[in-house]
């Protein structure tokens, strides 16, 4: 998820005006490139390898996972503090290789636990934090984790790319390892977002996500390239079986994704 997208800086918009799209390509990936060179040579900790960043990002690049993560951690934390002890259980649910959960361990006291169906990723994630708490999950429920094992769950990224029976199938899961009133914090893209997507822009999609509050766009290339997009009445209703709605914060997820916290009912 580039979450890149909604910003616009004049100097950028200036060149993109100007300079031919066969131009800008090339140089700006050679940027890119150089950036990411220097980024992983200065860095003192370890990071992912491209081929596990292009399965979080859909980039090879680290200072975007970097970046992203370290933004994305903030608003988590800021989000669930007021209501998560210290001494809290917390699963990121489809962690990656650890974008948001890594620089979150800088941060917070909360017991950090995490859990992709990449396994890969997980390996690298269990070797970097050196934990026991990263597991392998299979592509539909049940987690491994015992019933009513954490306090908090965040799921970031995620929720975006699932389908509606998956939406159905994974907040009963969240549900069942959470603690009774404990918090899900789940990340969506609102109806302002799907402008990002040009292709997504159709009448009929709009239609389908104002009437149903859901829109789900299928790719089989590869999960990421999967989009949902949600209203917030549209995810309450999805999540309505097990949670009740919290609190909303309306692109509270670094001024991009919506951000809403449910409560286990
Ligand atoms: C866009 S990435 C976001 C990763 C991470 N949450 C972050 O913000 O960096 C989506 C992640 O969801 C994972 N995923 C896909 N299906 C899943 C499932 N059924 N259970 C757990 N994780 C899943 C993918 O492997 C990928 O790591």
């Amino acid at each position: 998820m580039n979450y890149n997208a909604r910003r616009v800086n004049p100097a950028k918009a200036i060149y993109h005006k100007f300079i031919p799209e066969s131009v800008r390509n090339p140089v700006g990936m050679a940027r890119r490139r150089i950036v990411d060179r220097f980024t992983r040579l200065s860095h003192s900790e370890s990071l992912p390898p491209p081929e596990l960043l292009m399965n979080v990002q859909m980039t090879p690049f680290v200072d975007e996972f970097i970046r992203i993560g370290e933004r994305s951690a903030r608003s988590i934390q800021s989000a669930l503090q007021p209501c998560v002890p210290a001494a809290a259980h917390v699963l990121d649910f489809g962690c990656g290789c650890g974008r948001t959960l890594l620089p979150l361990s800088k941060t917070t006291a909360w017991e950090l636990h995490g859990c992709d169906v990449d396994s890969e990723a997980v390996a690298w994630l269990a070797r970097t934090a050196s934990g026991d708490r990263f597991r392998v999950n299979g592509t539909k429920p049940p987690l491994p984790f015992a019933a009513e094992s954490f306090n908090a769950i965040y799921a970031v990224s995620v929720f975006t790319h699932f389908s509606e029976a998956e939406q159905y199938a994974w907040s009963a899961e969240l549900a069942r390892v959470l603690v009774p009133r404990g918090v899900a914090a789940i990340t969506t893209m609102g109806d302002g977002v799907i402008e990002n997507f040009p292709a997504h822009v159709t009448p009929e999609n709009r239609a389908r996500l104002r009437n149903c509050g859901f829109l789900f766009i299928e790719d089989e290339r590869a999960f990421n390239a999967r989009a949902a997009f949600h209203t917030l009445g549209g995810l309450t209703r999805l999540l309505s079986a097990e949670f009740d709605l919290w609190q909303h914060y309306e692109r509270g997820l670094d001024g991009f994704q919506d951000l809403t916290l449910f409560v286990k009912r």
